[in-house]
């Protein structure tokens, strides 16, 4: 599997899971709430934009999801298209922003923006996508974005400033950090200059001031034009299947709460999903265990631990929480003979 490949298959798992929480994570409860955070990105959008927003103004949003930001905006442009990697967000965007005239969505490949003739767009803007992408991506839409861009086009985009270290390539989720100077350069080389940092975060409510730069969004001008890179050997790479720290974290976070709000269904869903990708998850294997027994689905419990043993034969503890449930099953149904 190549990393576009990984990137689509990925994605698409994530939006069939919960397509709100992948997208909006603080945000995803309700549509309401869901749609209020793309309002306020949309206004930091436009506040980013300051004196250089234009009405009349064509713009692309790179990893639109299903379109919560692209909604609010399109009241303030000519016309929008969204792209995203996942075939998925991008069909439930067609419900999302159904009746918006003016709103187009596409799935690409996640790594060009083929489908585009040069200098077609005023602007460009990405919100909580470069930060997941390996960083050989987001350097390749960087050429893509200038090749798409009009002269003097405008890039606004987040990403997060700092060091931390880097992911693997496989990983298509991890938050991924640049130095401001790498990202300066990076921007340079590809025929851009920075020109404004607004101070504004893009989750809050507008004009609370940043208190730390994470979702800032930085404009970024085109002021050449760049020949692409064509050293682009990475594209057809193995990507290892290696699992995610922070793909797993976020299911188990979701799990939990579920759990909080009394939703037992949804906790044995999503750590159901999360084991079919990660059977390494012992925490999963785990809880998942619990919440059955706490429902009285023993005969289920019985089979997750079943299962967990056969994934993990060395975990001793789950021999012996597997002995103990298969015990009280006997005690309470003494007819019944153990299964598993
Ligand atoms: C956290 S969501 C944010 C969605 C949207 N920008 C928003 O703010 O509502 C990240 C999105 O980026 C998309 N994505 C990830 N990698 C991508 C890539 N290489 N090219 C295009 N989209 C990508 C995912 O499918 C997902 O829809």
């Amino acid at each position: 599997m190549n990393i576009v490949t990984k990137m689509k298959h990925d994605w698409d798992r994530r939006a069939q899971h919960h397509t709100r929480y992948w997208i909006a994570t603080e945000d995803y409860k309700n549509e309401a709430v869901f749609a209020e955070s793309g309002q306020r990105t949309a206004d930091a959008i436009v506040a980013a934009l300051g004196p250089y927003y234009k009405k009349a103004w064509i713009g692309l949003d790179i990893g639109c999801g299903i379109g919560r930001v692209l909604k609010p905006l399109s009241f303030h442009f000519r016309q929008l298209i969204g792209v995203d990697v996942s075939a998925e967000m991008i069909m439930k965007s067609k419900t999302w922003l159904q009746g918006i005239p003016n709103v187009t969505t596409f799935e690409t490949s996640g790594v060009d923006l083929k489908i585009f003739p040069y200098r077609h767009f005023d602007f460009v803007y990405s919100y909580v996508a470069f930060q997941h992408m390996p960083r050989p991506v987001f350097d390749r839409y960087l050429e893509e974005i200038n090749r798409v861009l009009k002269n003097q086009g405008l890039l606004v985009f987040q990403i997060p400033i700092g060091n931390q270290p880097d992911a693997p390539m496989e990983d298509t989720i991890a938050v991924r950090f640049y130095d401001y100077h790498e990202l300066n350069t990076k921007l340079k080389d590809r025929g851009f200059e920075l020109i404004e940092v607004t101070k504004k975060h893009a989750g809050s409510p507008q004009g609370r001031e940043l208190r730390h730069e994470f979702h800032q969004f930085l404009v970024a001008q085109k002021i050449t034009t760049i020949r692409p890179d064509i050293n682009v050997g990475w594209l057809q790479a193995e990507c290892r299947e290696r699992t995610s720290f922070l793909d797993t974290h976020m299911y188990l976070s979701f799990a939990e709460n579920c759990l909080n709000q009394g939703d037992q269904e949804e906790a044995i869903h999503t750590y159901e999903q999360l084991l079919t990708h990660n059977p390494d998850s012992l925490e999963a294997w785990l809880k998942l265990a619990t919440v059955l027994i706490d429902r009285g689905n023993i005969d289920q419990a019985v089979s997750t631990l079943t299962d967990l043993t056969h994934a993990h034969p060395n975990y001793r503890a789950a021999h012996r929480t597997l002995d103990n449930l298969l015990q009280t099953r006997q005690n309470i149904e003494p007819t019944q003979s153990p299964t598993g």
